[in-house]
């Protein structure tokens, strides 16, 4: 099987090469009327944002591929927590999608390329030039033993502190280039004590992972890049007093949710931001999207920071799509793997998505201030990985920590939330196991 993909990839990637010599210097990948059939796409991207993100990914696909039919297969809910049992259970069953959204670290490597769900496209990153323009650290996430297994489609930078400035700007509150924990906690007084109606945090946690964000926005914020990396290399302990601090400062910033939080899930939390329900928003630059969806502009109606304690870091958060192992159709979704790599493809996903290129040839003209900063951020600051998102740890840990903040937003334990996390570490066995 690796072998007959390996051989329709070169076959596709003669055609691409032989493309690229008559097409524009545009980066644009060639059309190809030749590949047809079904090109089945599995993601979870349904929000306002998500859905017109992808959008723009299908329409760069149909302007290559305009006899391929891209068949949409989408299971609502953010983060992936609904979409990747539905996967799993099809992946067990031999019959896997085309292509599904991954992201890299254990997630990728753990959950899909141990049981050789998905196959090495190499040459597929030889043949595109991605070697020279895909961030090393980038592609090492993605790698094992010298073989490549995703392309990225962005890199979203999960620490972001969101506010509604309108409301801000009434309160006479205005955010500089960082906000510390002491800090938001002085706003958030005021709001509560001007504006009775009001909640100084907006969370949607109908999806538990929306709160365990912020619940690792703010171990960053506590412990710092070095300290947050030591959790996932065993050097630092969940129940060492830096992260007890940190899970006492998650319960203060958690008193101030808003009381609905449970009923919303994180794009409803966005929408409670700009309706003015509540004011900030710790979250994903995925906001971003649903800001942009609804017409929202940069520094008028909203504004961002990094979540308190964490400007200097950039949580990767990064989007990719794999090969599949036995995939339906092969040719197509080499195509569109080729298509999402691409420059073009990516200056039309990421200003709706809110991530910025995984690649570093984009034009920055074509993004808006937003993005300009996180890109500053991606290239100045120190990169680290996001356990929710599935990078950092394997799944069953994340399943744990998921858990442990399912009883902490209720009883607030630190000592029991501590000691779950340790005990989770320990049958996990990651941190002895590695990458
Ligand atoms: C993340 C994903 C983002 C965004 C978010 C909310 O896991 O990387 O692209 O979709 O979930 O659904």
């Amino acid at each position: 099987m690796k072998t007959k993909i390996l051989l329709l990839l070169i076959v596709l990637l003669a055609a691409l090469a032989v493309g690229a010599v008559n097409a524009q210097d545009d980066g644009m990948v060639p059309v190809d009327e030749s590949v047809t059939g079904d090109l089945e796409v599995f993601s979870w991207w349904t929000s306002g944002g998500e859905a017109a993100a992808l959008q723009a990914l299908f329409d760069s696909y149909a302007a290559s591929f305009p006899n391929a039919n891209i068949v949409n297969a989408t299971v609502a809910g953010g983060g992936g927590s609904a979409a990747r049992p539905v996967l799993q259970t099809r992946l067990a069953g031999g019959d896997p999608p085309d292509t599904w959204q991954v992201h890299p670290g254990w997630e990728l490597l753990g959950q899909y390329v141990d049981p050789e769900y998905v196959v090495p496209i190499n040459d597929l990153y030889e043949e595109m030039g991605w070697n020279d323009v895909v961030p090393e650290q980038l592609r090492d996430m993605m790698t094992r033993d010298g073989n490549i297994y995703l392309v990225l489609a962005g890199v979203h930078r999960g620490n972001g502190f969101w506010y509604n400035k309108p409301i801000l700007d009434e309160l006479g509150v205005t955010i500089g280039e960082t906000l510390s924990v002491d800090e938001f906690i002085a706003i958030a007084d005021q709001i509560v004590a001007e504006m009775p109606d009001v909640a100084p945090l907006c969370v949607g946690d109908s999806g538990i992972w929306a709160t365990a964000q912020l619940f690792e926005n703010t171990l960053l914020g506590v412990l710092g890049p070095e300290g947050y990396r030591g959790l996932w290399d065993g050097s630092v302990s969940f129940d060492s007093d830096e992260v007890k601090q940190a899970m006492t400062v998650y319960g203060q910033m958690l008193d101030y949710q808003n009381s609905d939080h449970a009923a919303l899930s994180w794009d409803q939390a966005v929408d409670a931001l700009m309706e003015g329900r509540c004011v900030f928003n710790s979250m994903g630059d995925w906001a971003y999207g649903e800001f942009v969806a609804a017409g929202m502009e940069d520094n008028v109606d909203f504004g961002w920071v990094s979540h308190p304690g964490t400007a200097g870091s950039f949580m990767v958060v990064a989007d990719g799509f794999v090969m599949a192992n036995g995939a339906p159709n092969e040719a197509a979704n080499a195509g569109w793997l080729s298509v999402i790599g691409s420059r073009p493809a990516q200056e039309a996903f990421n200003p709706l998505k809110g991530s910025i290129c995984a690649r570093t040839d984009c034009d920055r003209e074509l993004f808006g201030p937003y993005h300009n900063w996180s890109m500053d951020s991606f290239s100045a600051d120190e990169l680290v990985a996001s356990v929710v998102h599935g990078t950092a740890a394997p799944a069953d840990f994340q399943q744990a920590m998921n858990d442990a903040v399912t009883l902490f937003v209720v009883d607030r334990d630190v000592d029991a939330f501590a000691a779950a996390l340790v005990d989770a570490v320990a049958a996990s066995g990651f941190t002895e196991a590695g990458m």
